[in-house]
């Protein structure tokens, strides 16, 4: 299966790249098979995502996740990016490979651990609000 346009077009023109240096919330998250690292930056304003930015040392898919992901929580409530889902990031960009699923996983975490990291710098256990982080998927890196 090869990458859709969208896929190509984030991984390309990657959106809200960088670091974030007032950042509310950071996420870093990472794939001990493929060595893929994602780390997500948050601002948050009121329970709202003000701004994001991402930093993924990573294969393409990776790259157009963060992007994608980035794009989806921006402007949203915390509630609602806790409610992201790899799948969500998958439809968004026209699918994926099979053997990419887990990058779009990453993304997936990095959001939830910027948000956890966020309640934890305001003195809140963020455990029962973000929930279950999913855990991180096999990566066929032979196939
Ligand atoms: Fe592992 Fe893409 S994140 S190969």
């Amino acid at each position: 299966m090869a990458y859709s346009e969208k896929v190509m077009d984030h991984f390309a023109n990657p959106r809200n790249v960088g670091e974030m240096e007032d950042a509310d919330g950071i996420g870093e998250v990472g794939n001990s098979k493929c060595g893929d690292i994602m780390k997500m930056y948050i601002k948050v304003r009121d329970d709202i995502i003000t701004d994001v930015s991402f930093k993924t040392f990573g294969c393409g898919a990776a790259i157009a996740t963060s992007s994608m992901a980035t794009e989806l929580v921006k402007g949203h409530s915390i509630k609602e990016a806790l409610q992201l889902t790899n799948k969500a990031v998958m439809e968004a960009l026209d699918g994926l490979p099979p053997v990419k699923v887990h990058c779009s996983v990453l993304a997936e975490q990095a959001i939830k651990a910027a948000v956890s990291d966020y309640y934890e710098k305001q003195g809140i256990d963020p455990k029962d609000i973000v929930g279950e982080i999913p855990e991180p998927i096999e990566c066929h890196l032979e196939d």
